[in-house]
């Protein structure tokens, strides 16, 4: 019995041996497949450099970790979405259903983002937003899938709003481009200024991404608010601010906003911008270790200094692979990279950051001022600001 069992392990160990023998001599061993990741960002258009701005972003963090997340190759696919609602679900649907990606890093615009939002959701596909803030998103269509680097429309908004009625201003006149980040924003900045006693006298808007804002300056001249509340972002940002100062009535009115009003713009909008206060959660001169190394690598790197929207960029990346590391690199255990990024507490140059219930960055709203050519850090508006996920069930 003995012997006949030793020749058949024998004999099976012999075949092994060559069956191994064989397959190395003739492939290297196996590989993981790249993790397939689908940027979906505006590269032409208003917020074409913001699109810019987040994959350099999210690429520089991946430079840092030796251009491998969790130990895994990275391949990318990307798609131009223009900032244009229209075509989004088809623009997702290139990468979701053509090119097959493992992850959605995108995008900017809310318009669009609600629909990849949608499209990630029906398709179980991981999907991390760099920018978008669409109040919907971690609200009534949240979803196991879907995660924010960066914010809701609600936060910067709410913090502007509470910060301008303690300022002592009464009325205000907003003015914005008539989308949902527009639309959002400008009733966040409601809420919080009117329960602190302001009154909001008129809500102006404008199609996106039109810049013609003659008439809207016209009006607001006539009805002398104490303050002006603007959402724009990108090259419309910098026309805004440009056509305002041009006006004069920066010197007696007041223009404020989210820091998306200032942020990778001050080049361009030079002396109309000095002197603006906004809130974000982002500033250009932290006093963060965190912060100066990663802005002192981006400037190496690209030679441009970071903006909120690198940082949107650098944190997707870190979230990627909090979740990569929770399933020991395998992005296919979807359920365990979602816990492993529920669960992280990011170090983001913002300031560490955990997510909230619904999948948002629960962060700091940080009051800045324009001096030269930076976003000064004036104070913290609001600690630990969560958005409130009205309607999220996940
Ligand atoms: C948005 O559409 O959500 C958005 C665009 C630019 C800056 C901030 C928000």
């Amino acid at each position: 019995m003995f012997h006949r069992h030793s020749t058949i392990h024998l004999t099976l160990a012999a075949a092994a041996f060559v069956l191994t023998g064989a397959s190395h001599a003739q492939t290297a061993p196996a590989k993981a497949a790249p993790i397939k990741v689908g940027l979906m960002l505006p590269y032409t258009g208003t917020y074409a450099n913001l699109g810019n701005m987040i994959e350099n972003g999210f690429k520089l963090y991946v430079q840092e970790q030796g251009g491998k997340l969790a130990g895994q190759e990275i391949q990318y696919f990307k798609v131009d979405d223009e900032s244009d609602p229209s075509k989004a679900t088809d623009n997702v649907n290139k990468l979701i259903k053509r090119d097959q990606v493992d992850v959605v890093i995108g995008t900017v615009h809310s318009g669009v983002a609600l629909a990849m939002a949608r499209a990630a959701k029906e398709s179980n596909k991981l999907l991390i937003i760099p920018n978008a803030g669409a109040d919907a998103i971690t609200g009534p269509i949240c979803s196991k899938t879907v995660f924010r680097s960066s914010f809701s429309n609600w936060q910067p908004a709410y913090a502007m709003g509470q910060l301008a009625a303690k300022k002592g201003y009464k009325k205000a006149i907003t003015v914005t481009w008539n989308y949902a980040a527009g639309n959002e924003s400008v009733k966040g900045f409601a809420e919080g200024f009117e329960k602190g006693g302001g009154k909001i006298m008129q809500s102006m808007n404008i199609a996106f991404p039109n810049v013609e804002f003659q008439a809207l300056l016209t009006q607001i001249a006539s009805q002398k608010p104490d303050v002006v509340y603007s959402f724009f972002a990108g090259g419309g940002a910098v026309k805004f601010v440009k056509d305002y100062a041009a006006t004069g009535m920066n010197k007696t009115i007041p223009l404020v906003g989210p820091g998306f009003l200032t942020d990778g713009t001050l080049e361009a909008q030079g002396a109309a911008a000095q002197g603006m206060i906004t809130t974000l959660h982002y500033a250009d001169n932290l006093n963060i270790a965190r912060d100066k190394a990663f802005r002192l690598n981006f400037a190496k790197t690209y030679k441009t200094n970071a903006d909120v929207y690198a940082v949107q960029g650098y944190d997707a990346a870190q979230m990627l692979t909090a979740g990569l590391k929770a399933a020991n690199g395998d992005i296919r255990k979807l359920e365990q990279v979602v816990t492993g990024i529920e669960k992280a507490e990011i170090d983001s140059p913002r300031g560490k950051f955990k997510l909230s219930a619904s999948h948002n960055p629960v962060h700091d709203i940080y009051i800045r001022q324009v001096k030269g050519n930076l976003n000064e850090f004036q104070g913290v508006a609001i600690k630990q600001l969560a958005d409130p996920g009205r309607g999220c069930k996940m």
